[in-house]
């Protein structure tokens, strides 16, 4: 308007090019000339500073990505055989908004069994995601347009995007308690308490199993009587199930937590991802699942996920859909899969031992147990953010500053390396 009334004004076409370039250069350079650039990542953060470090001992146990004993990322055989049936074929068309079909009926399988009546009574609303990431932001976004005056229970720790995914998508966030910093274990009591304080129908993010940062997780038993307190106070619990396979070598076994629940009749929402447990991080493949009370319901709600989607990135990308369903469609292929998840989850089990013998047999004069009590990608290893500094400083050793060390980065051949560093540093003053 203003710029309308000062080219009228003007008058003349050469006046009216001066006023309209002298715009354009203000516009071009004005409005984000204030922007700050945005505080790093505190997990992809920690990449990027080992990627630019150029000491021959570093050590990446930041990201929780899995690494073979000689540190190198893995890609596995059941994925090569899916590829190479793949190569070739037509497939380049969009996939529909809520995504591969065949991929989505197996990945419901994974989390709510084989057999589930949910599956068969065609309960569930369920689309692809953008990996846990994705279904975790559908999810919330959600919430939001549906339960708008709702909150989200988080506990304390968590994975540091579930805080940035929430906050996004502008649903309030809560916390809960979980981790007991003294024992390393669950804050059982003060958990089941918080729980019990929450405002009757409240919404609460469960992770299913290998907890990220923590490595903690309830027992079975303890997930029955969480179940039966959710139950009474009428809350609805969102599982992000990243980690299936991770925590015992079983994606049977790590489903647990999930069918309690389900057992218990309750309607649940599952974030299930492929980026640990079949090495697809790059792929983005998960699935974004929500269990309804009838059909008609699970159309309704999958429309609308669907619609989520759309403006945002309007259908999932096609080939890590193909290499999962390729896999889980093909008893051989799924069976080669089970194996190679649990070799994973070996090796990491077999880390976390050594780990904690290298540490004792130092002589460090601290408890070590909870490294190979904890389970799943991480040990939550009670080091401060000072002494995480120190392990980079002056061991390049590169984690995460809440203590968290991915045992997927270690090796045989760098454990003893790692167990110096973090004797050192939580045994003397900083040199
Ligand atoms: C992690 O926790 O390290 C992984 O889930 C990677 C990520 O995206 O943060």
């Amino acid at each position: 308007m203003a710029m309308a009334v000062a080219i009228r004004r003007a008058g003349s076409t050469a006046s009216m090019r001066r006023i309209t370039a002298g715009v354009g250069l203000r516009s071009m350079s004005s409005w984000w000339r204030s922007v700050e650039p945005a505080p790093k990542d505190p997990i992809l953060g920690v990449t990027e500073a080992f990627l630019a470090d150029p000491s021959p001992d570093k050590v990446n146990v930041g990201v929780g990505a899995y690494r073979d004993d000689n540190g190198k990322p893995v890609v596995l055989d059941c994925v090569r055989e899916a590829e190479r049936r793949i190569a070739g074929a037509s497939y380049m068309e969009y996939l529909p908004m809520g995504g591969s079909v065949k991929m989505v009926e197996e990945t419901l399988k994974l989390a709510y069994g084989d057999n589930s009546e949910f599956i068969k009574d065609k309960r569930i609303a369920a689309i692809q995601s953008l990996s846990g990431t994705g279904a975790c932001r559908i999810f919330a976004d959600f919430q939001k347009r549906f339960r708008p005056e709702s909150q989200i229970y988080i506990p304390v720790p968590t994975w540091s995007n579930h805080h940035n995914i929430w906050r996004d998508a502008q649903v309030p966030q809560k916390t809960y308690h979980y981790y007991h910093p003294e024992t390393k274990g669950l804050n059982f009591s003060a958990l089941m308490d918080d729980v019990k304080d929450a405002p009757n129908g409240s919404v609460f993010l469960l992770h299913a199993c290998a907890h990220n940062p923590t490595g903690v997780d309830p027992t079975e038993e303890q997930w029955r009587e969480i179940s039966q307190l959710f139950k009474v106070k009428g809350h609805f619990a969102f599982f992000d199930m990243a980690y299936q396979g991770f925590a015992s070598g079983d994606p049977e076994r790590d489903a647990k937590s999930i069918r309690i629940f389900l057992e218990d009749g309750h309607q649940i929402g599952i974030s299930q991802s492929y980026a640990k447990n079949m090495g697809l991080y790059g792929q983005r493949v998960g699935c974004l699942s929500v269990l309804c009370e009838e059909e008609k319901q699970a159309v309704a709600v999958k429309s609308q996920l669907q619609q989520l989607a759309r403006p945002m990135y309007s259908n999932p990308p096609l080939h890590g859909a193909l290499i999962v369903s390729t896999i889980l469609g093909d008893p051989e292929l799924k069976s080669l899969w089970l194996k190679e998840v649990k070799g994973m989850a070996d090796r990491i089990i077999g880390m976390r031992s050594e780990l904690r013998e290298n540490l004792e047999k130092i002589g460090s004069p601290l408890s070590w147990e909870h490294i190979t009590k904890q389970i799943g990608m991480f040990c939550y290893s009670g080091l401060t953010p000072e002494q995480v500094d120190r392990m980079t400083k002056e061991y390049h050793i590169y984690m995460t500053r809440n203590g968290r060390i991915s045992m997927a980065g270690v090796t045989t051949g760098n454990v003893g390396y790692l167990a110096n560093a973090i004797h050192a540093v939580t045994t003397t003053d900083s040199s």
